[in-house]
């Protein structure tokens, strides 16, 4: 009998391909490039599994593409926003995420783009390989403190938490807004649940850690960043649309606010005219969790799923249960 097919959408750490490889038929986009719609559409076909990556929107054109015996498509990335559930699940079709194993370096590089804002290292390095540095001086790049300041976290999800620990060791203050309370957290951690006016007024440091969700879209927009501290810094490390990248522009030319970190975009890889002139805008092309680690744990459960699934069980992450008949 022929081994099961699986498409891997493009070059994920090598252990993951060996794994599927032991047990499946495995074709994998060795080029460094997304694929384009046609051509996921042509790669899916026939195919019992497909890891697909948050650049790959797999709806139900893609899942007929792929034909009936497409059982499981396993996204290489904890977000899932690129995949249409209600149609996986009118077709039966299981998607998994990858929970879990991103927290840390995705929190580290909260905390990094805050530190990098607060203390203008960018700017600061760019000032010195210019050869513009005349030696010391007092009053000279003077950035943010940073230390026993106020963290405002919007979404307390698992990467919200690790960034209200972490900043813990800053003796920050917590304060968080989202959909439920968690008093558990608020007793462990002594952050405290604010509604979200409040969250954009008090932050020295605004993170936000929402799914991108159709309530979520452009959270932050200009009325919120007008609330904001002059001397506030908005970090964005979750999903691109959530902030108006317009607004943000222009809130941070003409100083609404100090300054924001980056890490996601509203039109990946394009970004808003005007953002890269800007002193105070440090951007990274979306590299949260871009540490060998956790780019191999994330494998590890997109190829766990794929396997369990494929041999008859239920996968450890799915984020359309219904279709599991829970
Ligand atoms: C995710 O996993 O959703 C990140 O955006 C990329 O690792």
């Amino acid at each position: 009998m022929p081994k099961p097919s699986v498409y891997v959408t493009r070059l994920i750490p090598q252990e993951s391909i060996d794994a599927l490889r032991e047990q499946f038929d495995v074709e994998v986009n060795l080029e460094d490039r997304a694929l384009s719609r046609d051509e996921l559409k042509e790669k899916v076909r026939g195919r019992a599994a497909v890891v697909s990556l948050l650049t790959d929107r797999i709806d139900g054109e893609i899942l007929d593409a792929a034909g009936p015996q497409c059982k499981i498509v396993a996204n290489y990335a904890v977000g899932y926003n690129n995949f249409d559930l209600a149609a996986a699940t009118r077709r039966g079709v299981i998607l998994t995420n990858t929970p879990g194993v991103l927290d840390d370096a995705t929190a580290t590089h909260t905390i990094t783009l805050l530190l990098a804002v607060a203390r203008r290292i960018a700017e600061a390095d760019k000032y010195v390989r210019d050869g513009k540095w005349q030696g010391w001086a007092p009053m000279f790049f003077i950035g943010l403190d940073v230390d026993h300041r106020t963290l405002g976290i919007a979404g307390l999800g698992r990467i919200g938490k690790n960034v209200a620990r972490k900043a813990r060791g800053f003796d920050m203050k917590i304060l968080y807004n989202d959909v439920q309370r968690d008093e558990a957290f608020e007793a462990e951690s002594g952050a405290r649940f604010v509604d979200k006016d409040t969250l954009l007024r008090e932050a020295d440091f605004l993170t936000l850690h929402v799914p991108l969700l159709p309530e979520t879209h452009h959270y932050i927009g200009a009325a919120e960043l007008k609330k904001m501290k002059k001397t506030a810094v908005l970090i964005n490390a979750s999903r691109g649309p959530v902030v108006d990248e317009k607004a943000l522009v222009q809130a941070l030319r003409e100083k609404w606010i100090f300054g924001a970190g980056l890490d996601v975009f509203e039109n990946e890889p394009a970004l808003e005219p005007g953002l890269t002139d800007l002193d105070n805008a440090i951007v990274v092309p979306h590299v949260a969790s871009a540490t060998p680690g956790t780019r191999i744990a994330m494998g590890e459960i997109a190829v766990g799923n794929i396997l369990k699934v494929l041999n008859g069980q239920p996968p450890d992450t799915c984020v359309n249960p219904e279709v599991l008949g829970k």
